[in-house]
């Protein structure tokens, strides 16, 4: 599996993560990732929540985790209602806990709240940083602003990576943002990288099956090597199904031609 630098560290990540946003697990997927290189997985408070009780995935993840912590580079999210100074440790804690680890490599804001000072959230991470809870801070859903909001707050760390909606019929989010993460040398990892695997019905569905033909690599495959073949950005696909995930990890490790992505590039 291809990795590259996080953000502005020297740690690398590999270019396609595992996401576990409705993840139940039951058949190692996540495991059968690791041995593939798939070892950024990507988890947060909130996932699988039953009402208020939180942390249903991130249980499942700890539990299937168990055993290859020393392989994974796990990457979680605080909701926007807890970002307050008080609570984010609170927060950390209970996530790192329930994953069953010490350290959170990547603790991200899974999305602003206008309602809390940016500078406020950055300070209570930048303690944990310092104290060794967590390795990086990263934010998800943060617009061109938020994110310059963010990093003006950052004193000692610095924002590492920003988890945005990215696929290849999705660029709205990107429009905005994705220049300003190349620049600043932020990580941007593309959620919902498969379009939530509906490949048909949009403007560059047709373009997508035709590379995928003439390519001999599935549609979920083009879809993430358009992807991370652009500077600075990972994917965190998710599958609930082991046979899927060779087909996940054989997304990188070969090239689209200059066409093929100059296609791609247009068809949205
Ligand atoms: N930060 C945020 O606000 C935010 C929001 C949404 C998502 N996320 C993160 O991004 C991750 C991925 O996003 P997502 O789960 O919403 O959407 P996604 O990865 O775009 O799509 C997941 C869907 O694709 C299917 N799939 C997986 N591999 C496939 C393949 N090779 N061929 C065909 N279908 C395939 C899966 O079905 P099977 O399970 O049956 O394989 C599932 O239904 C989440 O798990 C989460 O970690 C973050």
């Amino acid at each position: 599996m291809d990795e590259v630098y996080l953000g502005p560290t020297q740690t690398t990540v590999p270019k396609i993560g595992l996401g576990t946003a409705r993840y139940f697990g039951g058949r190692n997927v996540l495991v059968k990732g690791l041995a593939s290189g798939l070892r950024l997985i990507d988890t947060a408070e909130s996932y699988n929540a039953r009402g208020d009780e939180p942390g249903q995935a991130e249980l499942q993840v700890g539990k299937e985790l168990a055993g290859h912590w020393d392989r994974v580079f796990i990457a979680t999210k605080i909701s926007p209602r807890n970002l307050a100074a008080d609570d984010v440790p609170v927060h950390a804690r209970a996530s790192a806990r329930r994953l069953g680890v010490e350290v959170l490599d990547l603790y991200q804001i899974h999305g602003p709240n206008p309602s809390i000072p940016i500078g406020e959230t950055i300070g209570a991470l930048e303690r944990l940083v310092d104290e060794g809870l967590i390795r990086f801070i990263g934010v998800s859903n943060f617009s061109a602003d938020q994110l310059k909001a963010a990093q003006d707050a950052a004193r000692r760390h610095p924002i590492v990576s920003n988890q945005i909606r990215y696929n290849l019929f999705d660029r709205g989010v990107a429009d905005d943002v994705l220049g300003l993460c190349q620049e600043t040398k932020v990580t941007v990892i593309a959620h919902t990288p498969l379009a939530l695997a509906n490949f048909d019905g949009h403007a560059g569905s047709g373009v997508l099956r035709e590379v995928s033909q003439a390519t001999g690599r599935t549609p979920a495959q083009v879809m993430l090597n358009w992807l991370v073949g652009q500077d600075g950005v990972i994917a965190i696909p998710k599958t609930d199904r082991p046979e899927r995930v060779a087909e996940l990890a054989w997304s990188v490790g070969w090239e689209l031609d200059p066409d093929q992505r100059r296609a791609l590039d247009a068809c949205a």
